[in-house]
This record gives C-alpha cells, structure tokens and sequence, in this order.
C-alpha cells in the first residue's frame, strides 16, 4: 500500500476529501521499469487515463511521448512545454476542427481506421504521417476495446493504399489488445499480424516503419497478474518479428500501467444507515466522481478501513441522491462511524478523469506525495 492511514489522516486534515493521493515516486519507478522491461519501445503516455497536470509534468521529466484522444489534451500538453512533435492523435475518429487545429500547431502522426477519417485528414492535415489501426481480438483484458474501433484487417492494404493516393503517408500500423489485459497472446497476435501486413504493403510499394502496440498493460500493482512477465512476453515477440535490424519504431500507449497503482482515493464516511439489517456506508466520493469506473464492472477496487472488529455484510455508496449511486453492495467491513476514512488504493488510472459535477459535488482533489514503492 502506498499511502497508510497515518499519511491518508494528514492528507485529509490539510486538503480534505474526498481527494486522491499520486505518488511521484511509483510513476518514475512504473516508467523505469517499463523502459526496463521494453528498451527499444518509444513509451506514449495515454493521457486520458490520468490528465493530471502534475501527472503530465512528471512523465513528461521522465522523456515520455504522449498519445493523445483530443484537441483539448494537445493544448494542455503545449501548455507545459511538450512539443507537438512527441505527440500521437490516436482517436481513430477526430472532429474536423481538432484535425485542423492540431496540423496547426505541428502534430505530426494522426491514427485513422475508416475511409471516411482519410478523406478528413488529406482535406484537414494534407501529407500527414498516417498510423492505421487494425482490430486484434481482446480475449485477454478486464476491459475490450476492439468492438468500436480497428479496421478488419482484410481492409488493411485497400486503406493503406487509399491515404496514399489521397495524398497522406501510411507509417504504421496500430492495435489495441484491450486496457488492464490479463495475458500477452492477443499482443503476440498483434505483433504476428503486423509483420504480415508490412509485407504485404510492402509488396503493393508502401514501405511502413512504425508499429504501435497500443495500451492495456496491467499495473505492477495488481498482484493477481505478472505484468513484468506480459511485458516479457510482449518484448520478445517484438524482437522475434521486428528485431533491431529492421529499423522499425516500436511504440507503445501506456496508460494504467504508468499511473492506475500510483494513487490512492482516500474518502470519507459522510452517513450511516442500517437498511433490513445491512449497514449502508455513504462517502463523499462515489459512481459520478472519481469512482465512475465501477459501472464498466472490470476492476475489483478495494476499500480499506482502519477500524477492528467483526465484519458485517455492508453496501458503500457516493454522496448524489441518485439510487443508481452504489459503490458496492457487497463488502464485508467492520462497523464504521461517520468521519471515518475509507482508502482506495490502485486509483490513479481513470478516477478524476472520469468525474463529473453531477448533484454539486467536486471531484476529488489531487495531491502528489513521494509515497513508498
Ligand atoms: C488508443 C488507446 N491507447 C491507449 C489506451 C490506454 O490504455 P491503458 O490505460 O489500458 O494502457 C487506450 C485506452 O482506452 C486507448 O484507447
């Protein structure tokens, strides 16, 4: 655990609750050891799992790239000094003004995966480096994410062809195994399915140079899966079918896996009510802050208490008036006393980037702490 309750009580006497603690310190070691893990993999941080200025700043001090999903995440990165140049637009399906807005101020490679997205990018972002994605099956990840976006990749060479002949230039190929992905083999498929594909753009005379292997890494954290083992795994199928020979830029979208173990939500029991002999426990965080996650129903958070005792059935929910605002309805706790600290550890990745205003309720505030490793 990187934040004790002893830290956790200091935090909350200072800024108050709910708020999320970030150690500075686990993300350079998370990055250190992803860099350790995947030498040859120029790391692009996914911003949209944690947006955090102070986030940004320390990765950007650690020599990390950033992938990024919208204009507004490009104006934030300029805004600390990061150049555009560093930067991947890797939303497959961009507004029009963004594309625009982003050619504008350098950003160099745009990820499309439709016709309708070439026809955008040669009219908005003409000769721009173009990286196409091709769907990979998720059959290893809490969470999916090939059903909305990634071209079949029998389309592949037919869109390769069309962005060149609209004017752009097909890098690279990209895929997507999942986020907080479980295994390596839908990775290894991946990799496996892009060393085809650039033979065969090759044969139809477009010559890639860049594979990107996406997100999805699982926290060093969650001590169910071996992440170093995945990264292993992953790196060796990189040297196996696109070994340093062959000067192909490998790149990577980290999200989770830099930050989701570095922060901890410390919340704050804010009501009690015994419902038909079950203990209700309301926090001042809940499912429109920073534990909006919940709903996907893919990561077990954890709650932790400080109190002893006999542990009863109990249901945790947020603060808003809305009844759907449920935590979790099944939590074996000791009895607990309104003021009472309630600490969610693994939850710097996508906690106060998904929080919302909803009912007048702030979304917990950020602190940076060093934090243990
Ligand atoms: C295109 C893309 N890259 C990277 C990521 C980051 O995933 P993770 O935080 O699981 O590493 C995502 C997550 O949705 C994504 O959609």
């Amino acid at each position: 655990m990187i934040i004790d309750f002893r830290t956790a009580k200091k935090i909350a006497a200072k800024h108050g609750t709910p708020v999320i603690a970030i150690s500075e310190n686990r993300i350079k070691h998370n990055y250190n050891t992803f860099k350790k893990y995947m030498p040859r993999v120029e790391v692009h941080y996914a911003v949209k799992s944690n947006g955090h200025r102070g986030v940004l700043n320390i990765l950007r001090n650690c020599g990390s790239n950033f992938d990024v999903a919208s204009f507004a995440e490009i104006e934030y990165l300029l805004s600390i000094g990061v150049d555009a140049t560093r930067m991947i637009y890797s939303n497959p399906v961009k507004m029009e003004q963004d594309i625009v807005r982003a050619y504008n101020v350098g950003v160099e490679w745009f990820v499309y995966d439709s016709d309708a997205e070439i026809k955008k990018l040669a009219r908005y972002a003409p000769e721009s480096e173009v990286v196409l994605r091709v769907a990979v099956a998720n059959n290893h990840t809490m969470y999916k994410l090939s059903s909305k976006f990634g071209a079949d990749p029998k389309h592949a060479i037919r869109l390769l062809l069309k962005a060149k002949k609209a004017g752009l230039s097909p890098t690279g190929i990209t895929f997507n195994a999942g986020s907080h992905t479980l295994g390596a083999a839908d990775y290894i498929e991946g990799i496996k399915m892009c060393k085809g594909l650039f033979k065969e753009a090759k044969k139809e005379g477009i010559t890639l140079d860049t594979i990107d292997i996406g997100g999805g890494f699982p926290p060093l954290g969650d001590e169910n899966v071996n992440s170093q083992v995945i990264l292993q795994e992953i790196y060796e199928a990189l040297d196996e079918y696109f070994p340093k020979e062959t000067g192909v830029e490998i790149i990577a979208e980290p999200g989770r896996f830099l930050v989701m173990d570095a922060g901890t939500i410390i919340t704050k029991v804010i009501g009690k009510a015994n419902r038909g002999g079950t203990m209700w426990y309301y926090l001042d965080d809940g499912t429109s802050n920073s534990l909006t996650d919940i709903k996907f129903s893919g990561w077990k958070f954890d709650f932790l208490v400080s109190r002893r005792g006999r542990k009863k059935l109990s249901v945790l929910a947020g603060p808003t008036c809305d009844s759907f605002d449920v935590i979790s309805k099944e939590e074996w706790l000791p009895e607990m006393e309104v003021g009472d600290l309630v600490l969610v550890p693994i939850a710097g990745a996508y906690t106060n980037g998904l929080a919302s205003r909803y009912n007048g309720f702030e979304p917990a505030k950020i602190v940076y702490v060093n934090g243990k490793i």
